[in-house]
């Protein structure tokens, strides 16, 4: 996979891109990573590359020419693939784990990353998507380009080193993931619970179901609106219920 950066800050970059697992991704060749500097295509012997709204306002917006150089800068150098242009904007879609993976089976991503108030509305007929990393404003948009490259080079086929890991994460089965034990069995009086050292797998894998759906349940019930539930998944429900409301009153 492709991946092109535009930013004003490149070398914000260097820490996520140097590290572990993207680094690995890069090593194995799994991973072309780039970053382009749109300041290089600024305007005038200051390459500006803002400027004060028409119509008068706060702030300062991106111009359009920079931005559309570096585009064309980008195409030249990758005429052939298909390219996805994602635009970091806290007014897009909210970012997801399905987002995600359909970024992964990309061959080539452009992530625009942002500044100042925001960009000249002409800079969005370049993109096929405007996303945000969630419901706050960052000072631009390289920490959520940052995230967003981290969440999908994971699921890239050969980057993890346990391919099922990527399957059973959180958010990829659309319930969270079941809490997690190792060694000692007893820590301080907090004991593992027993089914997951009785060796049944049964039995395991049905704890670690229902420890999920009750995660879920509880923490983020709005992931199991429009979910279909098996027989035993609404008994699971309904005693915790009965439970909580007993609790309650
Ligand atoms: N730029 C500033 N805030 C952002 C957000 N929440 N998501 C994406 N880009 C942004």
């Amino acid at each position: 996979m492709k991946i092109d950066v535009v930013t004003l800050f490149p070398e914000m970059f260097d820490g996520p891109m140097g590290h572990s697992i993207m680094n690995r991704a890069a090593e194995r060749g799994l991973l072309d990573f780039n970053r382009v500097n749109f300041r290089q295509f600024g305007l005038g012997k200051h390459q500006m590359v803002d400027d004060t709204p028409y119509g008068g306002g706060a702030g300062m917006l991106l111009k359009p020419e920079p931005l559309f150089d570096a585009m064309a800068h980008i195409e030249e150098q990758h005429p052939s693939t298909k390219k996805r242009v994602i635009l970091m904007d806290p007014a897009g879609k909210p970012f997801n784990q399905k987002m995600a993976e359909d970024f992964s089976k990309e061959e080539h991503l452009i992530f625009l990353c942002g500044h100042y108030e925001g960009y000249d509305e002409r800079v969005r007929s370049l993109v096929t998507d405007e996303v945000s990393l969630g419901d706050y404003v960052l000072t631009g948009g390289e920490l959520a380009a940052m995230v967003m490259v981290d969440a999908t080079v994971r699921l890239l086929p050969g980057v993890l080193g346990n391919a099922v890991s990527a399957e059973t994460d959180s958010h990829s089965s659309g319930l969270l993931e079941h809490p997690h034990y190792t060694r000692p069995a007893d820590y301080k009086g907090m004991k593992v619970p027993e089914v997951l050292m009785s060796g049944n797998h049964g039995l395991i894998e049905e704890w670690r179901h229902k420890e999920s759906l009750k995660r879920t349940f509880f923490r983020r019930p709005d992931m199991l609106e429009g979910r279909v539930l098996t027989k035993q998944e609404q008994e699971w429900i309904a005693e915790w219920q009965r439970d909580f409301n007993e609790d309650e009153s």
